[in-house]
């Protein structure tokens, strides 16, 4: 289920959060790995002061890994910041992130002390997928609720490290009308402003762009047309979504096509490259 954001829903998650923030030594934000401009919270790097952030590119399965190296080159020049990969479907796979908490707030790791740790992070990035993968048990309560609970537990993850029970979450990027396309390709988020066409439209003039073999060797076509509109009529006709009198269906076309992006059935792919932050500087 996704979440419209209103200001009122954005003071209360930020206001919540500063409360939390003085138990907390280390934040967790999550990401998706095809969007990590837009998953991303402008507003953390505020909220955590100076305390350290590892990122977390989560669905990596689902996202380019050529591009996902990239982003994790570019996330760790960033001070008090390191960077990881995951995807929280093989499991075990997050465990790796304790080893990076106890290494990134080593005073308290030395004298004893647990490295009190909080996931933060827009709806759908796989904020609680985490949490219980982290804790080896369903805990944490899945819902997009803004903000976090006050009534906090801590888990401990063992290795001296705890975990806060509830994530905070945050609201996505959405100053950026791109970002609010790409945030809908991927599920993360639903505005009423923006048709189910739409959306499939946006995907299909990026998959021609970027990744016209995925389409090809996906939806076996002997040709990639030029325009969005016509690929996805041209997926409608080979999977046989017709309407009387042969005209192609599009709405369903475009749900086959969101589905199986959103699902990875066209391959790793990632929506955007650090490269986005010279785009913006141009405009
Ligand atoms: P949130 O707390 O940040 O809101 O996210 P949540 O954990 O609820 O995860 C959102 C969706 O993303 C879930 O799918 C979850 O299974 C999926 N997910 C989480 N981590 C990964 C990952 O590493 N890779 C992939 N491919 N998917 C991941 P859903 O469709 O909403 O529900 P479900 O039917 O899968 O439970």
């Amino acid at each position: 289920m996704a979440v419209i954001w209103y200001p009122g829903h954005m003071h209360k998650a930020q206001k919540q959060i500063k409360e939390v923030m003085p138990q907390v030594d280390l934040v967790i934000e999550v990401m998706d790995a095809r969007i990590p401009f837009s998953s991303e919270n402008p507003a953390v790097k505020e909220l955590r002061g100076p305390r350290p952030c590892l990122k977390v590119l989560n669905k990596s399965d689902l996202a380019d890994p050529t591009v996902t190296a990239e982003w994790l080159h570019y996330f760790s020049q960033q001070e008090g910041v390191r960077a990881i990969a995951l995807t929280t479907i093989r499991k075990g796979e997050s465990r790796k992130i304790l080893g990076l908490c106890r290494e990134m707030v080593p005073l308290r790791a030395q004298r004893g002390e647990p490295v009190r740790t909080m996931i933060m992070g827009i709806p759908n990035v796989g904020k609680s997928t985490l949490i219980n993968a982290l804790a080896g048990r369903a805990i944490a309560k899945v819902g997009d609720e803004p903000a976090v609970t006050k009534q906090q537990q801590r888990i401990s993850l063992g290795n001296g490290i705890v975990l806060s029970d509830t994530p905070g979450i945050l609201w996505p990027r959405m100053e950026d009308q791109n970002s609010g396309y790409r945030l809908a390709v991927t599920g993360a988020i639903k505005n009423a402003a923006i048709t189910f066409e739409d959306i499939a439209e946006y995907a299909g003039e990026f998959l021609l762009q970027h990744y016209p073999q995925a389409l090809i060797a996906r939806y076996k076509l002997n040709e990639l047309p030029v325009e969005a509109t016509a690929l996805i009529e041209a997926i409608g006709q080979k999977r046989g979504c017709l309407r009387p009198g042969g005209v192609v269906d599009l709405h369903k076309a475009s749900e086959i096509l969101l589905k199986e992006f959103r699902s990875g059935k066209l391959g790793g792919i990632s929506l955007e490259t650090p490269a986005i932050f010279d785009v913006l500087e141009e405009d």
